[in-house]
C-alpha cells in the first residue's frame, strides 16, 4: 500500500538537525567543552537564533507560521480542506544545560523532514500538517516542564507561567541576565512574546505526533527499533526548605546544632530508599544552602525535588511517606538546643500519570510495522515494542485536549540529559518515516 512506501530522506534529516546545532553547540559548562553537546537554555540567544532559523525554513516550505503569547510556533502547511484543523508533529528545541543533540531537537527536526518529502511529492491531504516548537520544554531555565504546552491546553495559567523566574544557576550561564528575568520578559526580549492567546481553542489541532528519543535503556538493549509509546508516567515536582539555625563551625558542637545540611543529606538517604521499596524514583537536581559561608553552618537550605512514579497513586504514597521521615530526620536535629530543624514543601509542578490516544497508537504501530520491514529479518515486528515514556514531553499536555501519541527510537547507552547523548542518522530516519506516515495515516481516518 501506497502509505507503507512513505520514507524520509535519512541524509537530509541528518544534514538539517547537525546543521540546527550550531546553534548551542558545545558545551559551556567549567572546562567541559564538548563537540557533540549542546546548552541552548530556552529563551536565550541561541534559542532565538534556532527559533528564527524554523521559521524561515518552514516558510519556505509554504507554510503558514504563528506566534503565540508562550512563544509557541506554529506551522501549518494546507491541506485540502480548510474547515478542519491540522495534524501537528511537535517537541522543542530548547535543551538542558549539559543536553545533547536529539532530546526534543529531532521531534522537531523529523517535522521539518516531513514537511520537505511532502512538498517534494507533492503530496496532498485532506486537513493541514502543522510543526510546533513548543517553548521551555525542558523546564530547565523557567522551572515548570512543558509549560508552554501546559498554557495551550489550559492546564496552566498564563500569568504564572509568564511569571516564573529563571532558576539561579542556569542563569548565572545565559549570556546577558543581570537581573534574573521571567519568562515574560525573556520572551519580550527576544521578541517572541506572539500576538496569537496561548490556547487550543486559538490554534486547534486534529492530532497531535510526537517522535522523542527513549532517553532510557529498553530499546537499546533488546535491539528494537521502534517504540510504540502508550503512556507516560507521573511525576510531580517541588522545592523543599529545610530550616535550621546558623552557628559557627569552630564552636559548636555537633548536639548543639540545627544543621540545615546534615538533615537535608539524611532527607536525600532516605528518599532514595523510601522511593526504591516502592518501585520509584525520587531525585534531587538543586541544592541551595544559606548563608554559604565556609565557617557557619548552614541554618537554610532548600532543594529541587522530583519524585516519579509509574501510576500517579504511588506518587502521591511515596510522598506522604517521605513527608513523615522528613519531619522525623528535621526533629532530629537540633533537639539538643531545644531547636529542632523544620521542613517545609512547595509543590511547584503536578504531571499525573497519561495514556495515550488508541487511534493515534494504531496509527503509529501500523506505521512502525511497515518502516521496520526495511530491516529485511524473519521477524521484522519483534523490532517494535509498546513502551511507557519516563520522561516527561509536550505531548502529555496536549493529549489532554487532542489524540496524542508518541514514538521512541533508541539511544546509546539510554544516556541523555548529557553531552554524549547520541541516536545513529538511520534510528532518527527511521522514527522520522514513521512520524511521517503515521501523520498521513491519522489525516486518512
Ligand atoms: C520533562 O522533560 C521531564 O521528564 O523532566
Ligand atoms: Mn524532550
Ligand atoms: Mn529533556
Ligand atoms: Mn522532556
Amino acid at each position: 500500500e501506497q502509505v507503507s512506501a512513505l520514507r524520509v530522506n535519512k541524509d537530509r534529516l541528518a544534514k538539517d538537525l547537525h546543521y540546527s546545532c550550531q546553534w548551542g553547540a558545545g558545551i559551556r559548562w567549567g572546562d567541559g567543552s564538548t563537540d557533540t553537546g549542546m546548552q541552548r537554555l530556552a529563551l536565550s540567544d541561541e534559542d532565538k537564533k534556532v527559533r528564527d532559523w524554523f521559521i524561515e525554513t518552514t516558510t519556505n516550505l509554504k507554510c503558514r507560521v504563528t506566534v503565540d503569547e508562550m512563544g509557541n510556533i506554529f506551522a501549518v502547511r494546507p491541506g485540502r480542506r480548510k474547515d478542519v484543523p491540522a495534524t501537528f508533529i511537535g517537541s522543542h528545541l530548547d535543551t538542558q544545560p549539559t543536553g545533547g543533540r536529539y532530546d526534543g531537537i529531532l521531534g522537531v527536526l523529523s517535522g521539518i523532514e516531513t514537511l520537505k518529502v511532502m512538498e517534494e511529492m507533492g503530496l496532498e491531504t485532506e486537513g493541514g500538517v502543522g510543526v510546533v516548537n513548543w517553548t521551555n520544554e525542558e523546564g530547565a531555565r523557567f522551572p515548570v516542564s512543558m509549560v508552554s504546552s501546559g498554557v495551550w491546553a489550559e492546564c496552566i495559567p498564563l500569568e504564572r507561567a509568564h511569571g516564573l523566574k529563571e532558576v539561579p544557576t542556569v542563569a548565572s550561564l545565559s549570556t546577558a541576565a543581570s537581573a534574573p528575568e521571567t519568562m515574560k520578559s525573556a520572551l519580550e526580549k527576544i521578541k517572541y512574546l506572539g500576538p496569537v492567546p496561548c490556547s487550543y481553542k486559538e490554534t486547534p489541532m486534529a492530532a497531535h505526533f510526537e517522535l522523542h528519543i527513549e532517553q532510557g535503556p529498553h530499546l537499546v538493549s533488546a535491539g528494537q527499533r521502534v517504540g510504540v509509546v502508550t503512556a507516560v508516567q507521573a511525576y510531580r515536582w517541588y522545592h523543599i526548605d529545610v530550616i535550621g539555625r546558623d552557628t559557627h563551625t569552630g564552636t559548636t558542637a555537633f548536639q548543639h546544632r540545627a544543621d540545615a545540611l546534615f538533615a537535608s543529606a539524611r532527607m536525600m538517604v532516605r528518599a532514595r530508599e523510601v522511593a526504591d521499596s516502592h518501585g520509584c524514583l525520587a531525585s534531587v537536581g538543586i541544592i541551595e544552602a544559606k548563608p554559604g559561608s565556609i565557617n557557619t553552618v548552614p541554618g537554610l537550605v532548600s532543594f529541587s525535588f522530583d519524585i516519579r512514579a509509574p501510576e500517579t497513586e504511588l506518587v502521591t504514597i511515596v510522598e506522604a511517606d517521605l513527608r513523615k521521615e522528613f519531619d522525623l530526620i528535621a526533629a532530629e536535629e537540633g533537639k539538643g538546643i531545644g531547636k529542632p530543624c523544620r521542613v517545609e514543601w512547595r509543590l511547584d509542578f503536578d504531571s499525573p500519570a497519561v495514556k495515550f490516544h488508541q487511534d493515534c497508537i494504531e496509527c503509529v504501530q501500523q506505521s512502525a510495522e511497515a518502516v521496520v520491514a526495511d530491516a529485511n529479518v524473519p521477524d521484522s515486528k519483534s523490532l517494535v515494542r509498546t513502551i511507557m515514556s519516563g520522561a516527561g514531553h509536550d505531548s502529555v499536555f496536549t493529549s489532554k485536549r487532542v489524540p496524542t501519541s508518541m514514538i521512541f527510537i533508541p539511544c546509546k547507552d539510554g544516556l541523555s540529559h548529557h553531552p554524549e547523548e547520541f541516536s545513529t542518522a538511520e534510528d532518527c530516519a527511521t522514527g522520522a518515516s514513521v512520524v511521517l506516515q503515521a501523520v498521513v495515516r491519522y489525516d486518512r481516518k
